[in-house]
């Protein structure tokens, strides 16, 4: 082998392996942001909307938050390689619905896909709300919202809505994610003891 061809090696070698390094260096990288991120205690949300053929879609997210009181806005981050996306972020009202604990057969409904996620959906109490936007039975909170804005935030979009219409139902108890799995609320007196 010349020396320029064993060279061309060497370089070749070094190269695959620092991609090989990076690639794992990213992927320890990412396991660390969902175990650190995964440590914040959220509610759990199915955001749904009807697509252009009238039919439901929606996913299930923890990425919620309150935003703005006056105007009331609230925002949810879908990832844009989800197939939900689209409807959600095109669809002039969607929903967001708040799970009761309880409602676990509802979050993982919305955390499947294709043929798989439409047969669980229909499988589910989901009527039309007050904004033509489907909203689900059962839940502790429902906002149904206008689409706001939509901001770009890396490999989710930030899709912010106005809420038209809300109802809340105190009676039942939000439901827990917390390190990769739901949980349940504890009463004041066991967060204090
Ligand atoms: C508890 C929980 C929280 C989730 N939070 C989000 C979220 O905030 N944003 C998101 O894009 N996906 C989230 N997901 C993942 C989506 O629900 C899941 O990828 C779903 O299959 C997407 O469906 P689609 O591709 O049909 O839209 C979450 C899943 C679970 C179980």
């Amino acid at each position: 082998m010349s020396q320029a061809n064993t060279e061309t090696t060497v370089t070749e070698t070094t190269a695959t392996q620092t991609a090989a390094t990076s690639a794992e260096q990213q992927e320890a990288m990412q396991a660390l942001y969902k175990r650190t991120l995964g440590s914040f205690p959220t509610g759990v949300t199915v955001v749904m909307a009807h697509d252009e053929d009238g039919q439901v879609n929606g996913l299930t997210a923890s990425a919620f938050t309150a935003l703005s009181m006056d105007p009331p806005l609230v925002l949810v981050c879908p990832q844009y390689n989800s197939e939900s996306y689209r409807t959600l972020t095109s669809a002039s009202h969607f929903s967001i619905n708040i799970l009761a604990d309880g409602q676990a057969t509802e979050a993982f409904a919305f955390a499947k896909k294709g043929d798989a996620k439409r047969d669980a959906i229909s499988a589910l109490d989901i009527t039309s709300g007050a904004s033509g936007a489907p909203v689900l039975a059962g839940a502790v909170a429902t906002m149904e919202c206008s689409h706001w804005h939509e901001y770009e935030g890396g490999d989710h979009a930030i899709l912010i809505g106005r809420i038209e219409h809300m109802h809340c139902n105190d009676e039942q108890t939000p439901m827990v994610y917390c390190r990769g799995a739901f949980s349940a609320l504890h009463t004041p007196e066991e967060a204090m003891a």
